[in-house]
This record gives structure tokens, sequence and C-alpha cells, in this order.
């Protein structure tokens, strides 16, 4: 079989099974209202929670920035595309989330394959939820040390998996606030497990958390007590609650300072432009400034439950703006997604590999954006998909 016909069997196979993937066209700005292949819909697949991606303030620091400083950052950052904006980023996440130091990363996705690779060799080990996402998941390809997985949410599997091992370094990794399911992971046992040996790190990907969880959206860490200091590191993404683009990790010095000398996917790329930067330092501004949309966000989550509720709506458990409606196979995934097009409402059906088999799923997300009548509609037509 040639190549080309070897792929074109392959994607047969995938369609056949309900698990083609295709570009959906946006022609408006990202928001809760917006044009999506030639209609109008109301988003309820966006992880702008806070309604920031198309917000004048980050728009208008984004033009300035680019006023100022040209829309290219010319090289990666230890060559000379590292400019004082980066750094007063970093300060500012840094304060922001209460760690020592913090660097930035061109995406969330190059900072969790990072950071494996950069502490962990042949003689280590790395344990991780088994739902963490993707990239944490390719991370474990990358690095050349043993890859476990535990039950997810389970710390006392990742203990047990832990003291079975005779690595020389651990590094355990976990979402924060889990992209699929809303769940959110037990910090303290894991942070604890870390302490208990030093050499042991833990690395929370906060990406959906921060902003949104917690006292002023510090994330899921805060949210549940402990901080990225010590044996703890958290990612976060710009591109989610905080409306830009780019990614950070943050906690003790020494650490962030291993990132910069070893974490090949920050030395070997192009830095962040100018123009994306200044979004992101001015989404932190609004975190603090602007409670009020973390605030309204919580309440279209309480609105959301309170009528999934009454209209008898099964999820999975969740508080958070991540509310998972589970139908098992693709296909019916995708039947329910096109049922809810139908009704002018973008939720994309979930499939594997994103999820487990067997459980493709309509993730829903909420945003402060979103008018009350807007998820009443949504939980009317959620309880009228044909089952
Ligand atoms: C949990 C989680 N981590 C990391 C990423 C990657 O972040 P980025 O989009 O900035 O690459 C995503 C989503 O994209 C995510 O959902």
């Amino acid at each position: 079989m040639s190549l080309r016909e070897s792929i074109e069997s392959a994607h047969r196979d995938r369609q056949n099974s309900g698990l083609w993937r295709k570009l959906n066209r946006l022609e408006s700005a990202q928001g809760v209202n917006i044009v999506c292949d030639g209609k109008p819909l109301v988003n309820f697949s966006s992880n702008d929670y806070l309604g920031l991606a198309n917000c004048d303030q980050l728009k208008q620091a984004t033009a300035q920035a680019a006023e100022k400083w040209g829309t290219g950052s010319g090289a990666s950052h230890l060559v000379c595309g590292h400019f004082s904006l980066h750094d007063e980023l970093q300060q500012q996440v840094a304060e922001f989330v209460g760690a020592e130091k913090a660097i930035v990363f061109s995406t969330g996705y190059m900072a969790n394959l990072a950071i494996p690779a950069a502490f962990l060799s042949r003689h280590d080990l790395l344990v991780q939820d088994k739902l963490n996402h993707a990239s944490l998941i390719d991370a474990g390809q990358l690095c050349r040390a043993d890859c476990k997985r535990y039950r997810h949410l389970d710390a006392n599997h990742a203990r047990e998996i832990v003291q079975q091992s005779e690595a020389q370094r651990t590094l355990i990794a976990t979402d924060g606030l889990f992209s699929m399911n809303g769940s959110t992971a037990p910090m303290k046992p894991l942070q604890q497990l870390c302490a208990e040996d030093e050499s042991r790190l833990l690395l929370v990907d906060d990406a959906h958390g921060w902003g949104v969880l917690g006292e002023q959206g510090k994330g899921t860490l805060a949210q549940q007590g402990a901080a990225p200091t010590g044996p703890v590191l958290m990612v976060g993404t710009f591109s989610k609650a905080a409306g830009s683009f780019g990614a950070f990790a943050a906690g003790d010095a020494v650490l962030i300072e291993h990132l910069i000398q070893h974490a090949r996917p920050l030395i070997y790329t192009t830095a962040l432009p100018p123009g994306v930067v200044a979004a992101s330092q001015a989404a932190i501004r609004l975190f603090t400034q602007q409670p009020w949309r973390r605030e309204k966000l919580h309440e279209n989550v309480a609105t959301f439950l309170r009528l999934a509720k009454e209209h008898r709506v099964e999820r999975l458990p969740s508080s958070t703006p991540i509310q998972s409606v589970v139908f098992g196979s693709p296909q019916t995934a995708q039947e329910a997604s096109k049922f809810l097009l139908n009704r002018g409402f973008l939720v994309v059906a979930i499939r594997p590999p994103t999820v487990p088999a067997g459980t493709s799923r309509l993730r829903i997300t909420l945003s402060a954006d979103h008018e009350a009548e807007q998820i009443a509609a949504l939980v009317r037509a959620l309880a009228e998909v044909p089952a």
C-alpha cells in the first residue's frame, strides 16, 4: 500500500468511527456571541472564561505595545528577544501567584513539554494523573524518565507509585482544574508527598484554574490554601481566562533558573511578541481591578447548576465553569452537538483521544459574558437532546 493509500484508509477508519475532526471557522471575534461557519451562535465552547479575549483594555494594550515595540520579538529569549516587557510580566505573575520567580513560555503546551525533560533523566520517575492534559502526557514521551500514571485525583495511588520506586528524582504532575471534566486536583496531599522527600517536585498545570478559581483568581493551588513555593511549580496560561496568549511557569528562583538553562521549548523558540505580552499584563491587572468578571462567571455557573438540576440534565460533578455531559460513543456526542447547533449553540463534542474511550461528551464552558437567558435556553435544549 502506498503512503497516500494508507493515509486515506486511516482517514476512512476515523470517519467511520465518528472520530473525524474538522476546523470550525470563526467569522467574528472570540466571545459569547459568535458567527461560526456562517451561522450566528451562542458559544459555550470557549476558554475565554472572563470575556477578556475581545475586551477594550486588552486590545488597547496590544495596539499601544505594537506601536512602541513593534510586532515581532525578533529572537529567542536567550538571544535578544527578551524585552523589558517580558520581565515586567514575569514579575507581575510571580507576585500575583505568590512565587519567587516566573518565566514566560510561548504556549502552555511548550511549558508542559519542557518541564519534565528539564528536571528528569533516565533514572528518574514522572508520575501523573491519568486525565492530565495531552501536553503532560506527551512530555512523558519526551523526557527519558520512567513514566507512570495514577488514578484520577487519587493522591494515595500516586503515593503508592512513588514509594515503590527507586528513582533518583520524582516529578509528580497534575492539572489544577481538569480541562475536560471540571474536577480539581487534591493539592495538599500531593504537596505533602513532595515535601516529605527532597528528591520530589510537584508540577501543577493550572491552565484553566488560573484567573478563575481562588482569591482574585490566583488559581487552584490558592483555592486550596497552597502556593507555588518549595517543591511546587505552577504553570498557567495566558490563553484562557487571561484572554491573551502564551504561558508561564512560577516557583522558587532556583527552579525557574534551571528552566532558563535547560528548558528546550523555551530556549529554542522565538519569544512572545510585545503586543501579546502587553495584553497578558493588562489581563492580570483586570483580574484584580474587575473582580465582577469572576463574580459574574461564578454566578453563571450557579445558574447553570440550578437549572441543570431542575431539568434533570445529568452531568459530571463539577462546580467550576467546565461542565460535562457524557454521552459515551463519539457518534452520540456528535449528534448531541449537532442538535444544539441547530438550536443556535456551539457546544463542541469532545471525543477520544482527548477523553478516554466510552466517555465522549459535550464540554460546556461558561463565561462571565453569558446572559442568564442564554444559559437557561442552553439547559432547556440540553434536556431535549434525544437519548
Ligand atoms: C490543561 C491544559 N494545559 C495546557 C494547555 C496548553 O496551553 P496552550 O493553549 O497555551 O498551549 C491546555 C490547552 O490548550 C490545557 O487545557
